[in-house]
């Protein structure tokens, strides 16, 4: 059965201290809580990796990194790489956030590098797609999104693929307090695994995990969950703060 998954996406969010802080008291709640049918991945800034990856030893959580670059190594000044990542224990990186296309003009041909140098390095790539408001709008949101995955994920055998989450996030709903409503996200993920199935056949689909995010919340994230084909969330604003993001880690 495929896994349940609730990542934390901080973004550029948190001092050292406040990072420390906020990671100890999340691996120290853990720690009383049944996490036995759902991952937790935390993926604060690179620069709080290591120490992030330190405490995950102890507890149950995984790490990620938000990004990081295509290539493994070489004259690339201030950027990050798979090898880095791997000395490091870090398990997941987030692969084609719309913050990163939209500001740092990630383009398909540089996702789908970014998904083969994770892999390379025994990374585990969440791959995010969606659709911005006037795609939806113009009734085009599944033809964007299928483009996203058939130009930067589905070039991947079925075993590399294996190793791949998949994470919807409507750009329109990302930090802005306006969720996707249930209906809307089970349609699309259910779109999302149909389009894995005919492309790796359905015995890989159903154990693809396809996590919801924009604007879930403690409040929403019950709901949003319990759509047939939504398997968790990717999480923003609020992954930052210790009590929502752990209950929305047990709104399954
Ligand atoms: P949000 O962000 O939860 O703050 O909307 C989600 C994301 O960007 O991954």
């Amino acid at each position: 059965m495929r896994r349940k998954i609730v990542a934390g996406n901080w973004k550029m969010n948190k001092s050292f201290p406040d990072a420390e802080e906020l990671i100890a008291e999340i691996a120290d709640k853990l720690e009383s809580m049944d996490t036995g049918h759902q991952d937790v991945i935390l993926c604060p800034p690179y620069v709080y990796l290591e120490m992030a990856t330190d405490i995950a030893e102890e507890s149950v959580f995984s790490v990620g990194s938000q990004n990081m670059n295509e290539n493994d190594t070489g004259a690339y000044t201030g950027e990050i790489s798979g090898p880095m990542l791997t000395s490091m224990e870090v398990e997941y990186c987030i692969i084609g956030h719309s913050e990163r296309r939209k500001y740092f003009g990630e383009d398909y041909a540089l996702l789908a590098k970014k998904v083969d140098a994770a892999l390379r390095n025994g990374i585990r790539p969440i791959f995010c797609c969606g659709e911005v408001l006037p795609e939806r709008e113009a009734g085009r949101h599944f033809e964007i999104v299928k483009k996203q995955l058939d130009e930067s994920l589905f070039h991947l055998t079925a075993e590399q693929f294996q190793q791949a989450v998949i994470a919807y996030e409507p750009v329109w709903a990302i930090g802005t307090g306006v969720n996707a409503t249930p209906a809307q996200a089970q349609e699309m993920h259910a779109y999302i695994r149909e389009q894995v199935a005919s492309k790796y056949g359905e015995s890989l689909a159903s154990e693809t995990s396809i996590l919801y995010g924009g604007s879930c919340n403690a409040s929403n994230a019950r709901e949003l969950f319990s759509q047939a084909d939504v398997d968790g969330g990717l999480i923003g604003g609020a992954s930052l703060k210790a009590d929502e993001f752990l209950r929305i880690v047990t709104s399954f």
